[in-house]
């Protein structure tokens, strides 16, 4: 199924496909100028966004499609109470291929289960963005030439961040990749992250001292600490502005380290960092985004075929006595879906929207019974 949810839904051969197809396009524009002629791409943005709506948009114009969507929920019938479901199952009979964000975690899996067209996720809730993390790869690998052999300095609000979940993902698909996680303990990065890096047999160490941890770092990846994610605002306004980075704190700094930040920012990176021309790369990261996700766009579009082909109505895991615990997944909104679950290689069950940890206490007996791994992929 040749959708993008996740980024592990590319291997890393085609990570590096990616890489190069967009460093083609920015070398040879020409070329890709009218192979999207006569598709359309649909934006549905049900939060906010500047570079990846705009960028997914430049990016179909730049290969000679068109574009249509919405940048508000509130400007879509969702506002009326309809359904997640319904409006993907209308809108992929309006457009080739759709690009969506939404402020629940796991509801890029639903639309995926509705659409007759490829779904790219672009950011849901604080869980996965994929494609700020195929730029993010290819501006590591355009700012130092190798995507192994990195020491990766992550700081901020790690907890919610969901592009730093996404990057840590992929980023263990390469060699010898250590992280230093740099985040107040109240935003600390999730313990299903570290639990893979465990697995997989990645160093991370975790501190609370930006400036401290910057002598050893190739790459410094930035986060906003977000508002928007917070429930306690009390608690945003203690934590806002825990890291700022300023050109004094780099005093200590490598003379080649690339300095990352998905933006929008706030604070966190003070405005005299940007005069910093060779380490300060967020700028160029941004623009990195509309080649990438033309490279994204003509690979979910060639690949249609095999989602057409493909039988859409896989075996479910489905216990209706389960329910994610987790107020922020999709299936505590949306009707009508059936929780799956998958389970990981240590043992645990976990939400397969959103990977939050899932049990039932009272009903062990079924979970031992129902739940078998090769089976927890399949969707609805
Ligand atoms: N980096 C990123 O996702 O930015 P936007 O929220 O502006 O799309």
């Amino acid at each position: 199924m040749r959708d993008l949810i996740g980024i592990e839904d590319f291997s890393k051969e085609e990570i590096d496909e990616l890489i190069e197809v967009s460093k083609d396009i920015m070398d040879n524009k020409a070329k890709y100028s009218e192979m999207c002629k006569g598709k359309i791409l649909a934006t549905l943005f049900f939060e906010p966004s500047t570079r990846t709506r705009l960028s997914f948009e430049s990016a179909m114009l730049s290969l000679g499609g068109n574009v249509l969507g919405f940048s508000n929920a509130n400007s879509s019938s969702t506002s009326k109470g309809e359904s997640l479901a319904d409006t993907i199952t209308v809108v992929s009979g309006y457009s080739d291929i759709i690009a969506m964000r939404h402020p629940m975690e796991g509801a890029p899996l639903v639309a995926s289960s509705k659409s007759k067209v490829p779904i790219i996720n672009a950011g849901d809730g604080g869980h996965n963005h994929p494609t700020q993390t195929l730029l993010d790869l290819l501006t590591i690998s355009k700012e130092k030439g190798h995507l192994d052999n990195l020491v990766v300095g992550m700081c901020g609000d790690l907890k919610y961040g969901r592009t730093v979940h996404s990057l840590v993902t992929a980023l263990t698909r390469y060699e010898n990749i250590k992280f230093v996680f740099i985040s107040p303990d109240e935003l600390s990065m999730p313990d299903y992250i570290k639990e893979m890096l465990d697995q997989k047999g990645y160093e991370y160490i975790e501190t609370n001292d930006l400036e401290d941890s910057i002598p050893d770092l190739d790459i410094l990846y930035m986060t906003r600490i977000q508002r928007e994610r917070f429930s306690d605002l009390s608690v945003y306004e203690r934590l806002k502005d825990v890291y700022i980075l300023d050109k004094s704190k780099l005093k200590n700094a490598k003379e080649d380290l690339s300095i990352l930040h998905p933006l929008p920012r706030v604070n966190e990176i003070s405005v005299d960092v940007d005069d910093d021309e060779r380490r300060a790369a967020y700028f160029r990261q941004a623009e990195n985004g509309r080649y990438m996700r033309m490279a994204i766009i003509l690979k979910l579009l060639n690949e249609q075929s095999l989602k057409s082909e493909k039988e859409k109505s896989g075996e479910v895991i489905s216990i209706d006595s389960l329910k994610c615990p987790n107020e922020r997944c999709i299936t505590s909104v949306e009707r009508g879906i059936k929780q799956l679950v998958s389970k990981c290689e240590d043992g645990k069950l976990r939400c397969k929207y959103c990977e939050h940890e899932i049990w039932n206490e009272n009903d062990e007996k079924t979970l031992k019974v129902y739940i078998q791994p090769e089976k927890c992929y399949n969707k609805v």
